[in-house]
């Protein structure tokens, strides 16, 4: 039998700039969704990429004197870097600049044309002649140009417009049968109420103000207007409607799409319209997250509290960065950086909580058992029984959390049962049951530990894949086919495992003063 196929996107990012880890949470959280559908046996695809035409990147390759082409190779580059420095698993990397996507993108936009989808009108608006800009009243600052203060005019230009309103009935009938679309409940009412049906407005689709972007194939004078380019990217990376349609086929519709919440309503509303208009199947799934915030707002250079992925990963190693920002964001919610925060988890969760766990447990393992685990003998303690049950009940529910994109209450999930087993050893007081000479106690004591680290260390492996490596070699096994199964049995560990002589902490204690004060110096600079 085919194996079932699971397809996840996340947005196609502006290279407008150095990504911030607001923009990496996106990509790290898809990506472990990715692998842990991976290691359930899923055929899985993971997209991500660039999304790169516009005004406004047309403007930044003008002050770089490059040309926009120029200008989003080194930006693609950057993206690139970055994910890889990241350890990213995508599949594939669609650019809106690349072939495969535009001549789609085109042709995507003249059956619209020739459905009667789209229509010709008047595009009016404020405009700044300087900036090249439209703004809306609401955008305005002081009746001026948000961006350079000047006076703006009212203007109108020939435009593209997409008939949304053709397909208002038919987008409420998807919501009432598809009750599961939109992901978090108060998105689907936020978009029903405030969009939906207040009455749909029809979007426009090209614009002739600017050249940096698809020409419309009917009518070169015009380009394609950010959605029509920028969504279809999700089946064009797949070879939807050229002549090798094979990954389309096969992965197509999505199972989840990740979004922000800042994209909701283009995720939601526009691409379901677009695909009902090229009678394809909606996404099973779009997940709009919250964003991760600063104590003070908005990330923004301006205030100077921007932080950068690399700065963390670079001084405390990837694997402590996609912790905190998977545990930090409430799903569906805004989270905060600080640098408190970020310190105070690496110190209490991964020093103090996990850290001290494998260490603890790899050194009675050594001292009692000469390193090799004993075997299972039952369930001597008095707590034996209570915390097979607890390890079951936890790896479950880590399971049905991660299922439905609650990242972080699946890592919590995941801590319970490290703090659970940490108050295991001081139920059971190993070092008495040494001095009492009770070996066959001891024995048990050490083997459950072992194999809680085991599981540990699988339920962590789509989240942190190098600390679940660590831990997992650590104590003797071969991490090369970890999976999930047998999770509600003891017991799992092979006679005769060995735990590593010496063990090696796998994060190193902060000082917090001092860190809190580098990444606030780190902050400042950017
Ligand atoms: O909107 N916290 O691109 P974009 C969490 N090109 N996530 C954040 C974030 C934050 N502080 N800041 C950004 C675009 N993001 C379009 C998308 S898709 C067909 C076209 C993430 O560069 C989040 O995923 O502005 C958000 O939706 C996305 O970056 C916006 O990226
Ligand atoms: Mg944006």
């Amino acid at each position: 039998m085919d194996k079932k196929t699971f397809y996840i996107t996340t947005p196609i990012y502006y290279p407008s700039g150095k990504f911030h880890i607001g923009t990496a949470f996106t990509t790290v959280a898809a990506d472990t969704m990715a692998r842990y559908k991976k290691m359930k046996g899923f055929d899985t695809r993971f997209l991500t990429g660039l999304d790169e035409h516009g005004q406004k990147i047309e403007e930044l390759a003008k002050k770089n004197n490059k040309e926009p082409q120029e200008y989003v190779d080194e930006m693609a580059k950057m993206a690139k870097d970055l994910w890889k420095m990241m350890e990213i698993e995508n599949d594939d990397f669609i650019r809106t600049t690349e072939e495969r996507h535009t001549k789609i993108a085109q042709n995507i936009f003249d059956k619209f044309m020739e459905q009667g989808d789209i229509y010709k009108g008047k595009y009016k608006g404020l405009y700044c002649m300087p900036c090249e800009t439209y703004y809306t009243e609401s955008q305005l600052v002081d009746g001026k140009c948000p961006d350079c203060g000047r006076e703006v005019k009212l203007m109108e230009e020939e435009a593209y417009f997409f008939n949304m309103k053709k397909y208002e009935q038919k987008l409420i009938k998807f919501y009432e049968d598809n009750p599961e679309f939109l992901q978090p409940e108060f998105r689907k009412q936020e978009m029903l109420n405030n969009f939906i049906k207040p009455g749909l407005e029809d979007l426009c689709v090209s614009r002739t103000s600017f050249k940096w972007g698809i020409p419309v194939k009917k009518d070169p004078k015009h380009v394609i207007y950010v959605w029509v380019d920028a969504l279809t990217n999700y089946i064009t990376a797949l070879g939807y409607g050229s002549s090798d349609d094979t990954l389309f086929k096969k992965y197509w519709p999505a199972d989840v799409q990740i979004v922000g919440k800042d994209i909701v309503r283009f995720h939601a509303i526009y691409w379901p319209i677009f695909l009902m208009a090229l009678k394809l199947p909606l996404p099973k799934k779009i997940y709009a997250h919250g964003f991760i915030m600063m104590k003070d707002g908005k990330m923004s250079k301006s205030k100077g509290n921007v932080i950068y992925p690399e700065t963390l990963i670079s001084r405390y190693g990837l694997d402590a960065v996609k912790y905190f920002l998977l545990r930090e964001l409430p799903y569906g919610q805004d989270g905060v950086f600080s640098p408190e925060g970020f310190v105070e988890r690496f110190n209490s969760d991964l020093c103090n909580d996990l850290g001290n766990l494998l260490n603890r447990t790899i050194a009675m393992c050594n001292k009692y058992f000469d390193g090799i685990v004993p075997a299972y003998n039952g369930k001597l303690n008095e707590p034996d029984s209570d915390l097979e049950d607890y390890a079951i009940k936890q790896i479950e529910k880590m399971q049905e959390n991660i299922e439905e994109l609650k990242l972080d209450t699946s890592l919590e999930e995941i801590w319970k049962l490290i703090s659970r087993t940490n108050k295991y050893i001081d139920e059971t007081t190993p070092w008495t049951l040494a001095k009492e000479e009770n070996k066959e106690k001891l024995a048990s004591v050490i083997y459950h530990l072992i194999e809680n680290l085991r599981r540990i260390g699988i339920a962590l492996r789509p989240f942190m894949k190098n600390t679940s490596s660590k831990i997992l070699k650590q104590i003797g096994i071969m991490d090369e086919n970890v999976n999930f199964d047998n999770m509600d049995k003891y017991p799992n560990i092979k006679e005769g495992t060995k735990v590593i002589e010496k063990g090696e902490p796998l994060f190193m204690r902060l000082d917090a003063e001092k860190e809190i004060e580098y990444i606030k110096e780190q902050m400042k600079n950017n």
